[in-house]
């Protein structure tokens, strides 16, 4: 029997781990055993960042709960070191499992390796090669110490074999974010202000943005939400907003925000269902860009790189950056109805956990 810990710290990790809790589940019951914890960094830790992704996503309680969230950089990954070392002292595992490129990614993968213990990294291999992100380290740092590497894209593949990653390390499985998707597709949810809004299918724009690079600096954000208000005529902007922005929205030009629906972080039923009906999303996240392309909705992404090129060389995401003219003329051309179309990437399936199980379960008999 194969002992593995599961890692999930932030908002994004918690829908990479549901179908790898699924598949470790449904593998068992067909006779192979893998044992798995569960931890639960506490880097998120909000009802709406948190616990509605458990509710939702059919994620079981975790194992262990370590409450490391909040602080700077190094303060979260520090927390999130010290307490999983004592987990991880106190409960062996022949493997540690981490998704992403959250802090918790990285400090859980420093951690058990110091231990001795075996790393496996989903979604590994991606670069946006701009190391002013904390993800970018996070990716780096990660994939320069794991054992297994459990990739998306043959970018990531190509990003791993260069920097010396040797090929029978490197699983290319698709995506475990499009396994959830896919799998609750039927059951996205129509959000309660949707009546009182009078949304209609495709003439609304949904928004999100987080990055320290956006969110942090009030003219930044500022002049992001001139050019969208300026541009986007008549579309409704919906915006739920992350906590990291929210500190700053409170310093923004009360004007600015009049064009905005301003909620509070959705759960995911509801968000994707938003995603899925809208006319485009405008983001700064690495991973909606991914969604936007599994469901074919076009993406402006207010950043100069991406770690997921394949979302725009194939999907319908386009790298507009944060330079106002830029917005404007990206939204001058969704309006227009002018947006490119794309398709899926390879092996964004749904069944990316069980390629990752099964490879699991080979290395069980290898143990
Ligand atoms: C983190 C990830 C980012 C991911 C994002 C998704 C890193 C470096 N960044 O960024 O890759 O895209 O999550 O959301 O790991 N906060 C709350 N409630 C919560 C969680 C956070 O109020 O449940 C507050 C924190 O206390 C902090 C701020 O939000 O002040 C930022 O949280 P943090 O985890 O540091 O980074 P994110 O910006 O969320």
């Amino acid at each position: 029997m194969t002992k593995i810990t599961l890692i999930a710290g932030a908002r994004p990790n918690f829908m990479k781990i549901a179908p790898i809790i699924q598949a470790i589940d449904k593998a068992n019951t067909y006779g192979r055993k893998i044992e798995y914890r569960l931890v639960h960094t506490g880097q998120h830790y909000d009802q709406k960042m948190s616990h509605t992704f458990f509710e939702e996503l059919g994620i079981p309680e975790p194992h262990a709960y370590l409450g490391a969230g909040g602080g700077t950089q190094a303060e979260q990954t520090a927390a999130i070191m010290l307490a999983f070392e004592k987990d991880l002292l106190a409960h062996s595992s022949d493997l540690v499992l981490v998704v992403g490129d959250v802090n918790s990614t990285m400090a859980c993968a420093i951690t058990a390796k110091k231990l001795n213990t075996r790393v496996a990294h989903v979604e590994a291999g991606i670069r946006s090669f701009d190391l002013t992100m904390p993800e970018e380290i996070n990716r780096m740092v990660t994939d320069s110490i794991s054992d297994l590497f459990f990739t998306t894209s043959d970018f990531a593949n190509q990003n791993l074999r260069r920097s010396g990653v040797a090929d029978n390390q490197i699983h290319f499985v698709g995506n475990v974010m499009i396994d959830t998707l896919l799998a609750n597709e039927q059951r996205f949810r129509q959000p309660d202000f949707w009546t009182k809004l009078d949304l209609k299918h495709g003439d609304y724009i949904i928004m999100t943005l987080h990055r320290p690079a956006n969110v942090d600096d009030v003219s930044n954000l500022e002049s992001i939400l001139t050019a969208i208000s300026e541009s986007a005529g008549d579309t409704q902007i919906i915006f739920p907003v992350h906590p990291r922005t929210r500190k700053t929205l409170e310093g923004v030009r009360p004007e600015l925000l009049t064009r905005l629906f301003l909620i509070e972080p959705l759960g995911y039923l509801e968000f994707n269902y938003l995603v899925k009906h809208a006319a485009a999303v405008i983001t700064d996240s690495g991973g909606i860009t991914e969604e936007t392309t599994v469901m074919g909705v076009p993406c402006i992404t207010l950043r100069q790189n991406t770690e997921r090129p394949e979302t725009c060389e194939q999907g319908t995401n386009e790298l507009v950056g944060t330079d106002p003219e830029n917005i404007k003329a990206a939204l001058r051309k969704l309006l227009s109805g002018q947006w490119k179309k794309g398709s899926i990437p390879p092996l964004w399936d749904g069944k990316a956990a069980e390629r990752i199980v099964q490879v699991l379960m080979d290395l069980d008999r290898k143990l």
